[in-house]
């Protein structure tokens, strides 16, 4: 995974402020032109709280950051004259490829920040590597089903005109019409963890190709609807560490599922991963049954599994 991307909502209220920022339209340098102090003022004045060092300085315009210029003219067309504070923060991080944890109040804009870097990283890339068909770059995951079809919309919206194709992943829709629309060639996927893990388990889709993963609601996911699931993300380097890493998890929580993603990088581990899964009465995934890297054979059930990395 080359980015990973968290959102939750804030419920902290931030503080009411009359600031005006004034953005000059055809200010393309305003980036690089912003010195530490002022990084640190407009931080501090839009309650922008960063850890990390390499963060680059918040955005003031969608205009400054190398935008398709079709996305440019979406983004107006949605209304949005200037990036709300968390978009102003994010979209520059998940543009420069920072793996990115944010939290921010409801209704501050957190779809388009994660929203407008995915359009233009798939649209660039659709339009540098021309392909008969588009592949999984990016996927959303969010806790329910009209949400991923709000976070759809907005990103066809956001999309109009470029080569950037979605799909659904939910329940409630026939799923043999999901997998058709994921097979003719999309760019993002947007699901719900419940209806993809159904989908991987019994379908063969390659999601190899995926860089960018976003988690949206990620507070809800683990807090309501999805309490008795444990998310773990990039396989550790160890068996040990992983099996730590799931069992820590699952001390905060209830029972749960574990959601591991693995691919030819961790092929030394497969076959203590296949142990450790057949030890603790788990479903070994297809694919990990029948890779050669894994010793002897094993028969594939329903599963958590899939490799999957980037572009
Ligand atoms: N830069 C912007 N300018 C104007 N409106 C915006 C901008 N960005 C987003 N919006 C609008 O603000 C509303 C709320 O945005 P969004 O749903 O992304 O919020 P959110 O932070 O995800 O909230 P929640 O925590 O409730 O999910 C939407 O109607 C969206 O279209
Ligand atoms: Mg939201």
């Amino acid at each position: 995974m080359r980015l990973m991307m968290i959102f939750a909502a804030w419920n902290a209220k931030l503080p009411a402020t009359d600031e005006c920022y004034y953005v000059r339209d055809n200010d393309k340098s305003e980036v690089s032109s912003l010195t530490t102090d002022q990084t640190e003022l407009l931080r501090r004045k839009l309650d922008i709280v960063v850890k990390g060092d390499t963060t680059p300085p918040p955005i003031l315009s969608f205009a400054s950051c190398k935008l398709p210029r079709k996305l440019l003219e979406n983004i107006e067309v949605a209304g949005y004259e200037m990036p709300t504070p968390v978009q102003m923060q994010a979209i520059p991080a998940a543009l420069a490829r920072q793996s990115l944890l944010v939290s921010a109040e409801t209704g501050s804009g957190k779809t388009g920040s994660f929203l407008i870097p995915i359009v233009s990283q798939c649209a660039k890339f659709n339009e540098e590597h021309f392909q008969s068909q588009q592949q999984p770059l990016a996927m959303v995951l969010t806790p329910t089903r009209e949400l991923c079809i709000q976070v759809e919309d907005q990103a066809k919206v956001l999309g109009k005109g470029l080569p950037f194709k979605t799909a659904l992943v939910v329940g409630g829709d026939a799923m043999a019409g999901q997998l058709h629309r994921i097979q003719k060639g999309v760019s993002l996927i947007v699901g719900t963890p419940g209806r993809l893990i159904d989908l991987l388990t019994k379908h063969e889709i390659e999601l190899d190709t995926i860089s960018i993963l976003v988690l949206d609601e990620v507070d809800c996911m683990l807090q309501r609807g999805f309490r008795e699931q444990v998310i773990v993300f990039d396989m550790p380097n160890s068996i040990k560490e992983y099996v730590h890493q799931v069992g820590r998890a699952s001390r905060m929580g209830e029972e749960g599922t574990s959601i591991v993603f693995v691919n030819e990088e961790d092929k030394k581990l497969f076959p203590e991963l296949v142990e450790a899964l057949k030890s603790s009465g788990a479903a070994i995934p297809r694919e990990l049954a029948n890779s050669r890297y894994s010793v002897g054979s094993f028969s594939a059930g329903r599963g958590q599994k899939k490799r999957k990395h980037g572009f």
